[in-house]
């Protein structure tokens, strides 16, 4: 590791202190607090996520680094610092809740801002650095690792919150993904240590297209992988707010599908099944996503549902995926 980059690591060791002393303990950053209490934030889980407040100034930060030895440029770098064609170095965080975010040693390598309110964006996180890529960067995977490996089994969500807020209602496995879906490397990094995933992404519509594709993904490295389900259009950290921990486990976590009948009803989005030609797409479709399951037991079980919701013999449709896969084994 270059001797740049321990600065940078550094720098981001201080600044994480900083804004959670400032969340904590200033009058500026006293909305911001109340803000996370009022999203149901214990101040023990703020503390461990040593979640922190970036005061509404031009400059609070340029001057605590300069004070710290950092040079401004190499801040600039590491996105800490904003700068503008005159060469003026300001804050690039202002007025945020801030979110540190580690990495697998637990080095907090970039951070992710809040709005307050309604400003965009929503998230303003560090850019891509040499420390930070958000592709290969699983948010929490440092202190989910333990209970990942004794449990052989991840859970996925899309946010920052919801990792916290399933931790919180004691689901110890989670980790994130930053809204974007799985990347491959990420995906890979699990398989090492998992034999389960569960895709847990928010309810809404780019959630659900978004857990199709990790789905595929994570199917692909060869892990069981499952897909969660949320009512309502609601993300998981609604839905433990409204409803609770205990039933979050229950109704979202316990009935997580299996990705291919999460697949089977996803696909049915794009058809129109009362059109006989529809139907019969819809059905080839889906015998293509059963054609490249690794396991006989599997793929009959699949063929015996579609069997039984079409009236079709199980002969048949056996048939179908083995020709399929005499095309593309
Ligand atoms: N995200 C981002 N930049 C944005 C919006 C989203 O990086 N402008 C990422 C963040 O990692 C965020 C995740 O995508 O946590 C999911 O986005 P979204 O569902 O919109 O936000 P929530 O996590 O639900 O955040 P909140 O509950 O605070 O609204
Ligand atoms: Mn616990
Ligand atoms: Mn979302
Ligand atoms: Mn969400
Ligand atoms: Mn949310």
């Amino acid at each position: 590791r270059s001797e740049e980059s321990q600065i940078v690591l550094e720098a981001h060791q201080w600044l994480a202190k900083l804004y959670h002393h400032l969340l904590r303990n200033s009058k500026e950053g006293k909305e911001a607090f109340q803000y996370l209490l009022d999203r149901g934030f214990s101040e023990e889980t703020i503390k461990k996520y040593q979640i922190g407040f970036s005061p509404n100034s031009k400059d609070f930060v340029v001057t605590f680094l300069e004070k710290k030895g950092f040079h401004p440029q190499t801040m600039v770098k590491a996105g800490l610092l904003s700068t503008n064609d005159q060469g003026d170095y300001a804050d690039r965080f202002r007025g945020r809740v801030i979110f540190p975010l580690r990495n697998h040693l637990g080095k907090t390598v970039a951070f992710a801002g809040r709005a307050l309110g309604k400003q965009e964006p929503k998230y303003l996180n560090s850019p891509e650095t040499e420390l930070f890529q958000k592709g290969k960067l699983l948010y929490n995977f440092d202190l989910a690792r333990s209970a990942i490996r004794k449990q052989k089994r991840v859970i996925l969500f899309e946010g920052y919150v919801d990792v916290i807020s399933a931790d919180q209602a004691g689901v110890h496995n989670a980790v994130g993904t930053m809204g974007t879906s799985i990347s491959s490397t990420q995906a890979n990094l699990l398989k090492r240590y998992v034999d389960q995933v569960i895709i847990c992404y928010d309810g809404d519509k780019p959630g659900v297209e978004a857990a199709a594709k990790a789905g595929q993904l994570m199917k692909e490295t060869g892990c069981q992988t499952f897909v969660a389900r949320i009512p309502d259009g609601l993300d998981p950290d609604d839905f433990i707010q409204k409803h609770g921990g205990d039933r979050f486990q229950k109704e979202v976590i316990d009935t997580s599908e299996t990705y291919m009948t999460f697949l089977m009803s996803f696909l049915k989005r794009d058809y129109n099944l009362q059109i006989e030609g529809d139907r019969i797409a819809y059905i080839e479709k889906v015998l293509q996503e059963v054609a490249k399951l690794d396991r006989a037991v599997e793929r009959e079980h699949y063929l015996n549902e579609i069997a039984k919701e079409f009236e079709m013999s199980l002969d048949t449709l056996k048939e179908e995926v083995q020709s399929i896969q005499r095309v593309s084994p």
